[in-house]
């Protein structure tokens, strides 16, 4: 049989109704916000239950142990909700940083061991893999070609590359918004053998579904502050659950080995990990601030991750028209299967003269290496988007 598989029918999404519940103040005309790639604003249901949290800061003695802990185990379920894995494959970290550690550290790596990976990536997923050159592991990032990742040179060098043991890319680039095909790295990873796949997502988790076991992604991490419309302070690491019981954590936190739950027996030391991937927790975590991820993540899982991909979707095939009519260079690429929420565009004349003329015009947004970057999300309305790339078309002064 030909022909392409239709798209699953998702619930679209009532944008006016979206910012009445959760933002009103977008509705005020304030400002358009398209700056989800900096940061995502979190909801108003968050921001509830952060002053309910900060609430009982203030009175700890009305805060119990098992409720401070079904936070974090809510937390896990949801992130795991979101990558298509399991609750005991993820750890709550405090950051994206924390987790790409998690994964140079904890992985076995010796002298002469090949990490890959490609140019231009943010630097989270660059330094804890340059740190380890100075213990004789060699760091590789690939070229990129017209600012994009080359995964065919990608590819190639994983087939071939000897002493290879870890990819590590962003699922989506931070200043190109470009996506890469995570199922064929990944596939291609598993087709080596003792190659692990890590994957940097906070630039798309939340904007773009996810099955890391079709992706053969092995380690993921990922901060709540974008996409996933969460306080600072969160984030996970999702870990295939083979590759968490054969790694010791490091750093290692005190909840990290088994039976550290009794809190009668603290001094009862022995250090056995646990089977699942809180072994690589450091408590104490921000608790209230997972509080809130709940509710960010909550309210993505609410709309439908695939809901809210369309609706993103949408809205830059819309920007992406506009652009091109215009004559605007595009960074990120049009293909829809290869951006998620980002879209650059290189402006008529100075990028930082255009950005201040979109600010002044009431759109935050970004510019990062040369490009104006819009990122809009599920709050976000087309005509919008499709009126601040007209901008930019017209020189500034
Ligand atoms: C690809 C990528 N990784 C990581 C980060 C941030 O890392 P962290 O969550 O540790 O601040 C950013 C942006 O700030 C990013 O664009």
């Amino acid at each position: 049989m030909t022909g392409t598989i239709p798209p699953p029918a998702v619930k679209p999404i009532d944008v006016a109704a979206l910012r009445a519940a959760e933002w009103p103040w977008m509705l005020t005309g304030e400002t358009t916000y398209l700056n989800n790639a900096s940061l995502g604003p979190i909801p108003l249901r968050a921001v509830r239950a952060l002053d309910a949290f900060t609430r009982l800061r203030h009175e700890p003695q009305r805060i119990t142990v098992p409720y401070q802990f079904s936070v974090l185990a809510k937390a896990r379920e949801l992130a795991a909700r979101l990558v298509g894995g399991s609750p005991d494959e993820v750890a709550l970290m405090v950051n994206t940083t924390y987790g790409v550690n998690v994964a140079a550290r904890c992985l076995p790596l010796r002298p002469g061991d090949l990490v890959l990976s490609v140019d231009r990536e943010f630097p989270a997923n660059v330094y804890p893999w340059m740190a380890l050159e100075a213990g004789g592991i060699e760091y590789r990032r690939l070229p990129c070609v017209d600012e994009l990742p080359d995964e065919a040179a990608l590819l190639d060098a994983i087939a071939g590359a000897p002493r290879l043991r870890v990819v590590t890319v962003s699922w989506a680039s931070f200043s190109s918004g470009a996506v890469v095909d995570l199922a064929r790295i990944g596939a291609a990873c598993r087709a080596r053998g003792g190659v692990t796949f890590v994957v940097d997502a906070i630039q798309a988790l939340g904007v773009a579904p996810l099955d890391v076991n079709a992706c053969h992604v092995d380690i993921l991490a990922c901060g709540g502050q974008k996409w996933l419309l969460s306080p600072w302070g969160t984030g996970f690491v999702w870990m295939r659950r083979e590759l968490v019981r054969s790694l010791a954590p490091n750093p290692v936190g005190w909840m990290a080995p088994t039976g550290t739950d009794d809190f009668t027996r603290m001094l009862d030391y022995h250090l056995g990990w646990r089977d699942d991937a809180r072994r690589f927790e450091v408590i104490s975590l921000p608790f209230q601030d997972f509080a809130g991820f709940n509710e960010g993540v909550g309210l993505l899982l609410e709309l439908g991750i695939d809901a809210v991909h369309a609706h993103v979707a949408g809205i830059l095939d819309a920007a992406i028209a506009v652009a091109r009519d215009r004559g605007l260079r595009l960074v990120t690429p049009a293909e829809p299967s290869r951006r998620a929420g980002i879209l650059a565009i290189v402006p008529a004349g100075d990028a930082r003269a255009a950005s201040r003329k979109l600010l002044a015009a009431g759109y935050t947004h970004t510019v990062r290496e040369g490009a104006v970057r819009l990122s809009p999300h599920c709050f976000s309305d087309p005509a919008e988007v499709c009126r601040a790339v007209e901008m930019l078309a017209a020189p500034s002064s």
